[in-house]
């Protein structure tokens, strides 16, 4: 398999950042990965509508249509694709837009699959538009168009390929070309997992690693996760090495409390990355409306990485809003980060 592969610095080693793969993120997320539908937890609707589609294709004996999988990062998305191939029996190929650089990177990884392979590609919406003209014909039609010779002796010839099913993987569907987009015969949305479904995430990962801990235990670490289960499953790790040194091993709510007060990351979930943007909007433009870029610009951070990753979380608990004008705090994030709302112009509530 092609390995994703993020650059830590990207992130500043953010313990809460979903993208940042860390270096035992990626054995820790393999050996707890689902591979049946029945064992993934939440994103009821997707796993209905997939379990179906799935149902109908194994019936007609034709491989699955076209997947795209979209929303915040770090919810399980290659986990799904996983499950898809061992629901259908067939193998996996994983890869992610950015490593496919050339029309040539994709035509050989097309011709290697085999009939009903599921192909994976993570940040489908960073493929190069070369590269997404190569695909058009091979979602559509199950075959490649390739030029040989140069110039006037040029000619193009059409190349079949074995049955396969896409599964691409966004944060933003919006940004996808809308050819591509409206080759996906399935378009699932993830959502934010709930407090309580991540923590019976957290517990079936205890289990499997066997880590000793009690339901509130659990619920302490999922109610600080962002609605993440990368960052679940990491944060239970982290709390685990605390747990191990400083108390008996076991994690209760207490304990996990503890350990997460020493990692900075508040009963919210919210990180220091998180108070800093807030407290920027607030003490330098009086709590918005502000522009993401000069937002960005102000925090020292990336615009889409501020959409895609802070933001997402930020707007679920209700401490900010997107608005034609720009971003807005709200009163709920004043109090909760302890700021007086006296100064501000009411109109923003
Ligand atoms: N690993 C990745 N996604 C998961 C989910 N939804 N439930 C359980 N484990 C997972």
């Amino acid at each position: 398999m092609d390995n994703i592969s993020y650059n830590e610095t990207d992130f500043e080693n953010r313990i809460l950042a979903p993208e940042y793969v860390g270096a035992d993120d990626g054995e820790i997320e393999t050996s707890l990965r689902p591979r049946t539908l029945s064992e993934y937890i939440g994103q009821d609707k997707a796993k209905e509508n997939l379990s179906i589609y799935m149902q109908a294709a194994k019936k007609r004996g034709e491989p699955l249509d076209h997947v795209l999988l979209y929303g915040p990062p770090g919810l399980g998305k290659t986990t799904l694709a996983g499950i898809i191939a061992n629901e259908m029996g067939t193998n996996l190929r994983v890869t992610s837009g950015p490593a496919i650089e050339k029309p040539k990177d994709l035509a050989s990884l097309l011709s290697n699959l085999n009939e009903g392979d599921v192909l994976f590609i993570d940040e489908i919406h960073r493929l190069s538009h070369s590269v997404e003209e190569v695909l058009y014909p091979a979602m559509e039609d199950y075959c490649l168009d390739i030029i040989i010779g140069q110039g006037p002796a040029a000619r193009s010839i059409r190349l079949d390929i074995p049955h396969f099913t896409l599964v691409g993987a966004t944060t933003r569907s919006g940004q996808l070309a809308a050819p591509l987009r409206d080759r996906f015969g399935v378009l699932l949305r993830l959502e934010l997992y709930t407090p309580e479904q991540l923590a019976d995430i957290v517990e079936r990962s205890a289990g499997k690693l066997n880590v000793p801990i009690d339901r509130d235990g659990a619920l302490e670490i999922a109610s600080r996760s962002r609605g993440t289960l990368r960052i679940a499953n990491r944060l239970l790790k982290r709390v685990r090495d605390v747990a191990q040194v400083i108390d008996d091993g076991v994690i209760t709510a207490d304990v996990a409390g503890r350990a997460l007060d020493r990692f900075e990351i508040d009963e919210l979930g919210l990180d220091e990355f998180d108070r800093k943007m807030l407290t920027t909007i607030i003490t330098m433009y009086g709590g918005g409306p502000v522009g993401l870029e000069t937002l960005a610009a102000a925090v020292g951070d990336e615009a889409v990485t501020i959409e895609d990753v802070y933001e997402p979380y930020l707007m679920q608990i209700g401490f900010l809003n997107r608005t034609p004008r720009g971003r807005c705090v709200t009163r709920a994030a004043y109090e909760h980060l302890g700021i007086d709302t006296d100064d501000l112009q009411t109109t923003l509530f």
